[in-house]
């Protein structure tokens, strides 16, 4: 399986763009039957009336978004639509990854039905992964199911959570616990929008794009070494080549496996650690892509002691990880059983069964397994990767 990964995203690699090939909108393909789609990465796309074009026709579209993407880029998204649809309606929600619950989900369904909108309402998700993945979540569940487009406007969205059809909203006790895989109609990846976004925001993003090296394409590893300074500063074409690299490798694995039944798992490398750290801080403290940061390293650690993996591709990626600006040592969650609680809060998630904890870890380089691992190591990795009490 893992060689004909590899094999197939080394086929399907394209060139970096070079700067004279900007702004040009280029066009990813996620092949699912019935349900396939594009997703379009570009510069000037958001404004844009023809960006929509081709998508379900309805009488009204609803943009769901948050208090702070709604101001910078809502009023755009409104007037290209209203070409193509008669009624253009807003939901503003509270912006955080706490919100992403269901008193805030239900804001989305208030604002369709005092609106009365039918089952053939379009949603356009306006936003980072928080608003995409609560947008999903709604687009799948009203009225049984309507249209939803996604329109991510941070790099981990664009790069990873708009892709794919997983929708979620958290539960005090885990993380996307509730939820549905539903696919949207088209991806949206303006790279303008990116100018906006706090630098912190922007190394969030960097994680998920790191994640794709290890786990698939070495060769986009050293390309991300390569590149790590021009990504942070906002390069245009640098991003460009990063966020499309980054989708073609999401796309592949999605077509291979929509409802993660074996192979998408991979995708959830550094996740494992990254959402204990996340639900173990309280949502928003650490934001997901500084967990996903800090759980590769710790991922990358347990592969080595594993014996999967020697000691240096775990330096290497505990480097990257810091120059994209990201936590590389893991906080301490209880100071009296900090391995405990840990591993109690990794025993809450999806990948786990009947309580047993399974990790994605590295087999070889660029290539990705999940295993169960003994607890003793596994303790012995988080004391390894938390910062002393
Ligand atoms: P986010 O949605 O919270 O956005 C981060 C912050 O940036 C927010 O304050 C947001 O308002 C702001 N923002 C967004 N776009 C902006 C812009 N262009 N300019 C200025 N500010 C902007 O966080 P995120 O990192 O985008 O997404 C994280 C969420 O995505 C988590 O809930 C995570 O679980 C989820 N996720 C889902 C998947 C999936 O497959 N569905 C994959 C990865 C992550
Ligand atoms: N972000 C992991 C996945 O989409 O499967």
């Amino acid at each position: 399986m893992a060689d004909t990964l590899a094999d197939t995203l080394v086929a399907m690699q394209t060139a970096p763009l070079s700067t004279t090939d900007l702004p040009v909108t280029q066009q990813v393909r996620i092949e699912l039957a019935e349900r396939s789609y594009d997703i379009l990465i570009g510069s000037q796309l958001l404004g844009r009336p023809e960006t929509y074009a081709g998508l379900p026709k309805a009488s009204t579209a609803l943009i769901v978004s948050n208090t702070t993407v709604a101001p910078l880029y809502a009023a755009q998204l409104q007037a290209a639509l209203q070409t193509h649809y008669g009624k253009v309606l807003l939901v503003s929600l509270p912006d955080g990854e706490v919100y992403k619950d269901w008193p805030t989900l239900q804001l989305i369904f208030d604002a369709l039905l005092e609106n009365s909108c039918d089952r053939k309402t379009v949603l356009f998700a306006l936003g980072g992964g928080v608003v995409g993945d609560m947008t999903g979540f709604a687009a799948a569940s009203y009225m049984r199911g309507v249209p939803f487009v996604q329109i991510p406007t941070t790099l981990l969205a664009q790069v990873d959570s708009s892709v794919g059809g997983k929708t979620a909203i958290n539960h005090p006790l885990g993380k996307n616990m509730i939820g549905a895989f539903y696919q949207p109609q088209r991806v949206i990846c303006d790279l303008d929008v990116l100018a906006t976004l706090p630098p912190r925001e922007l190394s969030a993003g960097l994680a998920e794009i790191i994640k794709y090296g290890p786990i698939a394409d070495m060769d986009f590893l050293d390309w991300i070494e390569a590149h790590i300074d021009d990504l942070r500063a906002g390069d245009p074409t640098a991003l460009a080549h990063a966020v499309k690299r980054s989708c073609e490798i999401k796309a592949f694995v999605v077509g291979q496996d929509e409802r993660e039944a074996g192979l998408r798992a991979i995708l959830n490398f550094g996740h494992t650690f990254g959402h204990a750290i996340e639900s173990g801080m309280g949502y928003g403290a650490w934001l997901h892509g500084e967990g996903v940061g800090c759980g590769m390293v710790m991922a990358a650690e347990l592969s080595q002691r594993l014996g999967l993996i020697d000691v240096a591709l775990v330096a290497r990626l505990r480097r990257l990880v810091e120059r994209a600006g990201l936590p590389t040592v893991g906080p301490t969650l209880d100071a009296a059983d900090n391995a405990g609680r840990y591993m109690a809060l990794m025993q809450v998630d999806k990948k786990a069964e009947a309580g047993a904890i399974k990790f994605v870890v590295i087999d070889r380089p660029g290539s990705a397994a999940v295993r169960g691992a003994p607890e003793a190591l596994v303790r012995a990795v988080i004391d390894a990767c938390c910062a002393p009490v």
